[in-house]
């Protein structure tokens, strides 16, 4: 009905007024870039995180998506340890150096750009270029599944009932209002009705937790290792970048599977065996829990053929990009004996 949809979209913008969080900095800047940058953070990670430790810190480091496009992925990666996800910082990577320099502002363009999905797209182009197009996170799903009562919907439904609720005269107020109206008011548990500026359209408000219908999940697997962290005669450590998908380019230590005792460092065979235990670690991933042991093993002699540049001093090791689980493995270092392990005694 239209007189309720311009009701809801006046009730929408008053409530952002007085409630929005409106200083978020990423809300105070036109700059595509700045803007770009908050949504890929904003895609797997808590607003009080990436507002706390990340973004700052990040736009400090790399001003512009030129410099950007200029620094190597080690740097980047670097800027985006803690954070998660890394193959969102390896995409933004991609794509700064994809657009030269300028990010482009039609929607077709920017989905076509690595790490850029259809909510990041239209994100960056209604809040960088002003289109008249809906965004569609986590919370405004949420959202729209209860003001149209749907409970198991569809993508293109979803879709469908975004692009027929947005206000376009004012589309960059409207799709943060909705972002802030689901993790403010439309929360997942005890939402607040009441409050609601969208209660006079809400078909799910009777009953708003059965929408949507929550999907069992099943818990991620344990996936158990040992970590052996191989010390040169000269103190110095041995890590590598990991080739793989997961994590690729962030540094790690030798990896074995349960069952494994012996592996291989370049041409030289070690043993788990002639390792001590440091301590466990584990740390949660999207698709299964690492439950980790970790080794020490201090070699006596100069390995043979193991290459050069993957040998760490202690204070080269410590900045290296790592991901979480590396970074507790080096507190684990850090605390079971600093004089003994940290030393360089070349
Ligand atoms: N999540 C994704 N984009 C966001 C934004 N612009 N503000 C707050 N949370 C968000």
């Amino acid at each position: 009905v239209p007189e309720k949809r311009s009701i809801f979209h006046q009730n929408l913008m008053q409530w952002y007024g007085t409630h929005g969080r409106r200083d978020l900095p990423w809300r105070n800047t036109r700059d595509a870039y700045a803007i770009y940058l908050s949504e890929v953070m904003l895609q797997q990670t808590q607003v009080a995180t990436v507002l706390a430790r990340f973004y700052q810190p990040f736009l400090a480091r790399f001003p512009t998506l030129k410099a950007l496009a200029n620094a190597n992925e080690r740097e980047v990666l670097e800027a985006w340890q803690g954070l998660g996800y890394y193959s969102r910082a390896r995409n933004l990577h991609k794509a700064a150096k994809a657009c030269a320099g300028k990010l482009p502002s039609t929607v077709d363009e920017l989905v076509a750009l690595p790490g850029i999905g259809r909510n990041t797209a239209h994100a960056v182009a209604s809040f960088a270029f002003g289109l008249p197009v809906p965004v569609m996170e986590a919370n405004v799903k949420r959202v729209l599944c209860r003001i149209f009562a749907l409970e198991q919907p569809t993508d293109n439904q979803l879709w469908e009932g975004a692009h027929a609720l947005l206000d376009s005269d004012h589309v960059f107020d409207y799709n943060q209002a909705m972002m802030d109206i689901g993790a403010m008011v439309c929360r997942k548990r005890a939402p607040l009705c009441a409050e609601c500026p969208a209660s006079g359209i809400c078909k799910g408000k009777a009953n708003p937790e059965a929408y949507p219908q929550k999907k069992a999940k099943k818990a991620p697997p344990v996936r158990r290792k040992d970590i052996v962290v191989v010390q040169h005669p000269s103190g110095s450590f041995y890590a590598t970048p990991r080739a793989s998908r997961f994590l690729g380019g962030l540094y790690h230590f030798c990896e074995l599977e349960p069952g494994e005792n012996g592996f291989a460092l370049g041409a030289q065979r070690l043993e788990r065996a002639d390792a001590v235990l440091l301590g466990g670690v584990t740390q949660q991933y999207s698709h299964f829990t690492l439950d980790a042991q970790i080794w020490l093993l201090r070699l006596k002699k100069t390995p043979k053929t193991a290459q050069k540049d993957s040998w760490h001093s202690w204070d080269m090791l410590v900045q290296l990009p790592m991901s979480m689980a590396e970074k507790k493995i080096l507190a684990l270092i850090e605390v079971s004996n600093p004089s003994k392990y940290r030393q360089n005694v070349a």
